[in-house]
């Protein structure tokens, strides 16, 4: 290829580039796109992209490409992407064995066979280094200088999209911590392990909502909300929440109202999410039939995130033991709720609940498994709670961002 078609390619990737990384906002994604679209544009047999985690002192990197999903963590100052993070010089290396720089651990660990490498730092707004990104095995011959050059384009580019995408990251995860810790408290006084009941509940309403045919964005916002169901019961006197016994009619009618008082705290907020969860806490003891509370509604004109969400509630009420009463048998409270479809439930959620049966017994297998310290990791999602070993480690968990 002639030089100016040369540097037409090279821009018209440029700006392939750009557009391509400026769709995508969620991290995770966007760092598994840049790392594709970096190795083809630099026919590279792989690229990485290392993110600086500050808490730690590590640079982790998720998206080493033939080994699919995988976490890498490094000691930051070691290796080849450890000391280009810390000089925030480039480097460029023909024979990766041969430089005493190079750390072998991670081939070791991959099963993969480096031969030469580039590296760049990957620079925020301010100059403030974030990370490395690293392109291995170039398909013919190795890394020259117009390469190097490119990668330090890439990079600047990608840079502040990652700046965006980890802001924005840190933001919804404080965010959806915060939830959850509202719940929590609301639910502190009325169960021994008001954790638990919320993770699980809040899962099982995510498969039903999934299983209603609502899309991932939809159910992932229903599995959010929903441990606010009964956010509503902090109102509630402990002398009627906390009674081991049978509530009388005057107690239960109170105990009613803790649907209402949920909604009155969520009402009018501005997010998405408050809002949704209001319209769940006012709803979720609505029957399908028209016999629920507080406001008699009847089949569709109950929200189906409340459709949802009643069934997630009543059937891990019913397998949990409360003050008032004991715990039922899995079988015995699921044929319960499959006999209370178009009565108490929607025929159609009860269907997803039948279809995903098994999928919802294995989330409350491994809710139930979990180690359970009282602490606030454990209210947390588990993609969002990455083991910390010190040195290498690999992990298959979901792991979004770091610094938590
Ligand atoms: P919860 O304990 O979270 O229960 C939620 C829903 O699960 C209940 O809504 C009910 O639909 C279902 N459920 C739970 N346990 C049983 C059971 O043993 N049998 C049957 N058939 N269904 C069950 P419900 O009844 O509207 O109650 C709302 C909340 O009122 C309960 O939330 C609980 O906090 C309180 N509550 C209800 N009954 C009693 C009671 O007898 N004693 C006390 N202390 N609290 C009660
Ligand atoms: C509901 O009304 O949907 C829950 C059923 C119940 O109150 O037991
Ligand atoms: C959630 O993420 O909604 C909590 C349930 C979990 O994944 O543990
Ligand atoms: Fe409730
Ligand atoms: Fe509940």
């Amino acid at each position: 290829m002639g030089r100016r078609q040369e540097l037409e390619k090279r821009q018209m990737l440029l700006a392939r580039f750009g557009r391509i990384i400026a769709v995508e906002t969620r991290l995770d994604s966007l760092l598994t796109l840049i790392a594709e679209e970096v190795r083809r544009i630099l026919d590279a047999d792989r690229c990485s992209v290392f993110l600086i985690d500050d808490y730690k002192g590590e640079l982790w990197t998720k998206v080493a490409l033939g080994i699919g999903e995988k976490v890498l963590r490094i000691p930051l100052g070691r290796g080849i992407a450890g000391f280009v993070a810390k000089t925030g010089n480039a480097i460029n290396i023909r024979d990766a064995y041969r430089d005493p720089r190079f750390n072998q651990d991670l081939d070791r660990i991959t099963g993969y066979q480096t031969k030469n490498v580039l590296a760049v730092p990957l620079k925020g707004r301010d100059g403030k280094s974030l990370g490395v990104f690293e392109v291995l095995n170039k398909n013919k011959g190795s890394f020259n200088e117009e390469d190097e050059g490119f990668l330090r384009i890439l990079a600047t580019i990608a840079a502040s999209f990652i700046e965006n995408a980890t802001l924005y990251e840190e933001l919804r995860r404080s965010y959806l911590e915060t939830i959850y810790r509202m719940a929590l408290v609301a639910e502190f006084r009325d169960q021994e392990d008001t954790g638990k009941h919320l993770r699980r509940m809040s899962r099982f309403s995510g498969i039903l909502a999934a299983g209603v045919g609502l899309s991932y964005q939809e159910s992932e916002d229903i599995r959010y909300a929903a441990p606010l169901h009964d956010v509503g019961k902090v109102a509630i006197p402990d002398s009627i929440l906390r009674k081991p016994g049978k509530l009388e009619p005057h107690e239960y009618e109170e105990m009613k109202r803790h649907t209402t008082y949920g909604s009155q705290m969520l009402a009018r907020a501005e997010s998405r999410l408050l809002r949704l969860a209001a319209r769940i806490a006012i709803a979720h003891h609505e029957s399908f039939d028209g016999n629920g509370y507080p406001h008699s509604l009847k089949g569709d004109l109950i929200p189906l995130e409340a459709r949802i969400v009643a069934v997630a509630d009543v059937f891990d009420a019913l397998v949990s033991e409360r003050v008032y009463k004991g715990a039922w048998k899995v079988t015995d409270a699921r044929t319960y709720i499959l006999e209370h479809s178009g009565k108490f439930f929607d025929p159609d959620v009860c269907r997803a609940f039948d279809t995903r049966f098994d999928e919802i017994t294995s989330v409350m297998d491994e809710e139930n498994r979990r180690a359970v310290p009282e602490d606030a990791s454990r209210l947390m999602p588990p993609q969002h709670k990455p083991d910390h070993q010190p040195g290498h480690q690999t992990d298959h968990g979901q792991q979004t961002q770091p610094g938590v």
